[in-house]
């Protein structure tokens, strides 16, 4: 494979003024992870408390257990972002992947310092998420338990449905009888459904002191029976330990708990990070030959103007080294083969609006991976499918579905970054994550919507007008419409708003993308070959 000869002046005044509003993009999402991981409203109070009880913040938990050369890549730092009054800062919980022992474990951490700990419905929504990427990607869940269960003044939300509660508990028995071991740490309390997180575990570690394991505390034990008993006699570590049983071990400190869930993971036959099966194809892998640093100056500043998709594939895979399928047709997509940390992948991406040929293109390519078993990078940038006259004439909703339908049954594993707009049906063409993607991740530039909010703003206007016909709307009235219209899409499209929702699994810095994307592909390459999809859907 050669290298991509990229044509990008990094002098010119164009990647220069796009490089320093890119930093600004960065330093901004810097400022707002650091707000998720200290700040919100009497949050300075919440974590004294926390400390002055001598328990320990819930990141370095997590270093604690991980190896000291291990990376934690944490999910959706942000969720939560602006929702509840802006006073959930990270909703709660801290979720991810890290090594133990070189072996990768998905990590579900609660935040003592947010609400107790106590789950609103964007924690669920991260709690089940963990566990789904758990599921997908082989990986048992270690759960360092410090909550206070159920967010109650929102229990509509978060109780009865399909993937609330219930589904967190429902995933956990499926993912230990998948072979995929679920060990607890408890650091605080878990009461009525919080106590089934360790007692659904495999193996459940103990604090004394801290953790604490009932159905109901003692005030409902009071209030129900007027018995009168202290949280530790009711469910204190030494019960659970030594009378219950509910608990397997119990140590004196946070320190011994670490050690002791360390210990454990020696014996749980997991496989290592590297453990590559001989479908994965990896080969040494070589930096990229243009600084990933450079992608600052790449993207525009402004986000109508476009920017080239081989020019971020170059700052992204092994050596800058790509071969590009079907080069000279359908331009709109790019699509060819890298190699991303060693591992050969097949990557499509954007180059603006996608047509016949380029869904046809894409199309294509998804079924040559699928039949190769190379796994596939989408990399969004996209307004969407082309409309009008022509492009309905040559059937670009059908060409378009093929390629929806080829993303839909391809059993290949599939990772999505947006790296610029991601709008319509383009969204879905491109794996949203409506197509299951085993990953999703979000530069700061991108959007995300059915249209852009300038398209928005014209198109419900004049929806709203047919509506009013025979009206006589004034001018400002129109402009009142419009203005209220753009500020909607505006604010909807921002990644700040999708991220809050878990639309995706992080805002990440372009420049970590490579290694996100590395990682990702790494958990793939270990598991056995993915089982071969319903078949090909490529027909005219
Ligand atoms: N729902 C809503 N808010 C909760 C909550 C829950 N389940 N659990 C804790 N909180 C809130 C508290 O109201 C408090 O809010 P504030 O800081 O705005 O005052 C904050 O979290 C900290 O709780 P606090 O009780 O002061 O902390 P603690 O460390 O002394 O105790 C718990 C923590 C979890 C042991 C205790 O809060 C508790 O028992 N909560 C209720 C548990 C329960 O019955 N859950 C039912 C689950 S189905």
């Amino acid at each position: 494979m050669q290298p991509i000869r990229s044509v990008i002046d990094v002098g010119s005044e164009t990647f220069l003024s796009n490089d320093k509003a890119y930093r600004d993009l960065v330093s901004t999402l810097n400022e707002r992870m650091q707000w998720a991981i200290d700040g919100g409203p009497g949050r300075e109070r919440s974590i004294e408390r926390h400390l002055g009880r001598g328990k320990v913040m819930v990141r370095k938990r997590i270093d604690m257990v991980i190896d000291v050369d291990s990376p934690f890549v944490e999910f959706s730092t942000l969720s939560g972002w602006g929702q509840y009054d802006n006073t959930v800062p990270g909703a709660g919980i801290v979720t991810g992947i890290g090594l133990v022992h070189g072996v990768p474990y998905v990590f579900i951490a609660n935040d003592a310092t947010v609400k107790g700990g106590s789950l609103v419905p964007m924690a669920i929504k991260k709690h089940v998420r963990a566990q789904d990427i758990a599921a997908e990607n082989g990986l048992g869940v270690i759960y360092l338990v410090d909550s206070g269960g159920a967010f109650l003044p929102l229990q509509d939300e978060i109780f009865p449905d399909k993937d609330h509660f219930g589904g967190s508990f429902y995933r956990q028995a499926r993912l230990s009888a998948q072979g995929l071991p679920q060990l607890s740490v408890v650091l605080g309390g878990c009461t009525a459904g919080g106590a089934y997180v360790p007692a659904l575990s495999d193996e459940v570690i103990m604090v004394e002191g801290i953790g604490r394991i009932f159905l109901g505390g003692p005030p409902i034990v009071k209030a129900a029976l007027g018995e009168i008993i202290s949280p530790d006699e009711l469910g204190g570590a030494e019960v659970h330990t030594t009378t219950s049983g509910v608990s397997d071990y119990r140590v004196g400190s946070e320190e011994e708990a670490y050690g002791l869930l360390r210990d454990i993971c020696l014996a749980t036959n997991q496989r290592k990070i590297t453990d590559r099966q001989p479908w994965a194809d990896w080969d040494e892998p070589e930096p990229p030959l243009y600084k990933p640093e450079e992608l600052y100056g790449i993207v525009s500043a402004d986000d109508r103007v476009p920017f080239d998709a081989v020019e971020i594939v170059a700052r992204l895979v092994d050596g800058s080294r790509f071969r590009s399928f079907k080069p000279e047709w359908g331009s709109s997509i790019v699509c060819g083969f890298a190699r991303i940390w060693g591992h050969l992948t097949g990557i499509i991406a954007n180059n603006g609006i996608i047509f016949s040929d380029s869904a046809l293109k894409a199309t294509h390519f998804i079924e040559l991976c699928e039949q190769r078993r190379i796994p596939l990078i989408f990399l969004q940038n996209t307004s969407g499918y082309m409309v009008g006259s022509d492009s309905e004439a040559a059937g670009i909703a059908k060409h378009g579905a093929k390629m929806v339908a080829a993303v839909a049954n391809a059993t290949v594993p599939k990772y999505t970054v947006l790296i610029g707009g991601s709008y319509g049906a383009g969204n879905y063409g491109m794996c949203g994550r409506g197509f299951n993607p085993r990953f999703l991740y979000a530069w700061p530039n991108s959007r995300i919507a059915t249209m852009a909010a300038a398209t928005a703003e014209t198109v419900l206007t004049d929806i709203r007008l047919g509506g009013l016909k025979g009206d006589d709307t004034t001018e400002e009235e129109i402009a009142a419409i419009r203005a209220e219209i753009r500020h909607q899409y505006e604010t909807q499209s921002d990644p700040y708003h999708a991220t809050s929702r878990l639309w995706d699994d992080g805002l990440i810095d372009p420049i970590q993308t490579r290694d996100v994307l590395g990682l990702s592909l790494a958990l793939a390459a270990r598991q056995d070959e993915p089982a071969a999809g319903p078949g090909l859907v490529y027909r005219m």
